[in-house]
């Protein structure tokens, strides 16, 4: 089954039905979702930009899932960046924005980012900075993109001093999953994946309770329950983007959850940690620090099962471990106040607050104490 709904930033919850999309209004995001969606892009490009659209890929995303474009009457050959969080650079953006202008982009034309999340960062910020701004269709094929970053706009390189902190809000003018794509990922990207799906279901009491009844299916890797929890994630985020499509009111840092503390340790593993695995740790962490601030304990325990059940993040190396810290007071959540971080008071509510780098680093101790197995 094919499911499509319209976000639109800005304006309350998404509704709408597709027909309504404005190709010119970059602010409304479309999302179709379901096995076999990619035949849906022939179709949807002519809607959003008239000129030619150049695909953003990695080497190995385009080789093993490329022909599923095939349809779509894209003449040029694929725009390559290196695999991994190593497309995430300034010399990558930089090789990208010089190749699509040398082949010809022009304002009238589009990027379509087919791969995982660090192939949608960097495409999406080549999109708002080619010409100030091209359109960008995003086809994830990552269970992590197909289920958070693939929607909301968010765009970024890495610096040395940390993830993400160079980049700008560019939103898709598609986002265009197609389920099948899943089936080819290795386990370790499927956990990753999950790790965000858990994290959007502890921000929905809907989604939440619905988590209850998808868990043996995402646990045997069912592609029937993989394609519904990254529908229902990307219903939840949409419905907290459109309230603060520009992360200006806070309404939108809640999605933050857990990332505090997983950035620092994504970035201090020097990336050997997957982006979920590390999200995985920080909401252990979290967990631990909402516990203490008043987090029932049954809720708590519930939830921490299943993380562990779910993503079962790996065990962290002891470099990982001496230097996480430093680099928690380089997050952009971090101000003179000390940090920001998003606790939950139950599954469903989460408040955004102020620790301190001691107090995470404390909560993160327990967590290590009662979960680095190995
Ligand atoms: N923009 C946002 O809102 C947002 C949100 C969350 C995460 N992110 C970013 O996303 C990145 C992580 O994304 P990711 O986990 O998708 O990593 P990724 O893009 O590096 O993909 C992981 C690996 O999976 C491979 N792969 C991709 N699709 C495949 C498929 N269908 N079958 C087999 N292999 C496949 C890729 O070749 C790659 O080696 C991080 O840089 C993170 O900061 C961004
Ligand atoms: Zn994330």
């Amino acid at each position: 089954m094919i499911r499509t709904f319209v976000t639109r930033p800005g304006t309350g919850d998404p509704k709408g039905s597709p027909e309504a999309v404005l190709p010119d209004c970059p602010a409304v995001t479309k999302v179709v979702a379901g096995p076999g969606a990619a035949a849906r892009l022939a179709r949807e490009l002519p809607r959003i930009a008239k000129g030619r659209w150049f695909v953003v890929s990695s080497k190995p995303v385009f080789d093993r899932h490329g022909d599923a474009l095939a349809g779509a009457g894209l003449v040029d050959p694929p725009v390559l960046v290196p695999d991994g969080e190593k497309a995430k650079t300034w010399k990558a953006l930089g090789e990208l924005l010089d190749t699509l202008v040398s082949r010809g982009l022009r304002r009238d034309c589009g990027l379509v980012a087919l791969g995982g999340g660090t192939v949608g960062d960097v495409a999406g910020l080549a999109a708002a900075l080619a010409l100030r701004g091209v359109p960008i269709v995003q086809m994830p094929t990552t269970l992590l993109a197909a289920s958070d970053s693939a929607l909301g706009g968010k765009t970024a390189v890495d610096l040395p001093a940390g993830k993400n902190l160079a980049g700008v809000l560019h939103h898709p003018a598609l986002v265009l999953v197609d389920t099948n794509f899943l089936a080819t990922l290795p386990d370790r990207d499927v956990r990753s994946g999950l790790a965000e799906i858990v994290k959007t279901s502890f921000l929905d009491v809907g989604f939440h309770r619905r988590m209850g009844g998808l868990l043996a299916g995402l646990g045997a890797r069912d592609p029937g329950a993989l394609a519904e929890g990254a529908w229902r994630s990307l219903r939840v985020k949409a419905g907290v983007v459109a309230r603060d499509p520009e992360e200006r009111s806070g309404a939108r840092f809640v999605l933050n959850l857990g990332h505090t503390a997983g950035h620092a340790l994504e970035t201090a593993s020097g990336h050997r940690l997957r982006h979920g695995e590390a999200v995985a740790w920080g909401l252990l962490t979290i967990l631990e620090l909402s516990r203490e601030r008043g987090l029932p304990e049954r809720e708590a325990r519930l939830m921490t099962q299943r993380v562990m059940e779910l993503v079962n993040p790996p065990k962290l190396s002891p470099r990982t471990l001496a230097t996480w810290p430093a680099f928690l007071g380089a997050d952009k959540k971090a101000d003179a106040a000390g940090l920001r971080v998003v606790t939950l008071e139950a599954a469903g509510r989460p408040r955004v607050e102020r620790a301190t780098p001691q107090e995470i680093a404390r909560a993160f101790e327990r967590a290590l104490r009662a979960y680095n197995l190995g």
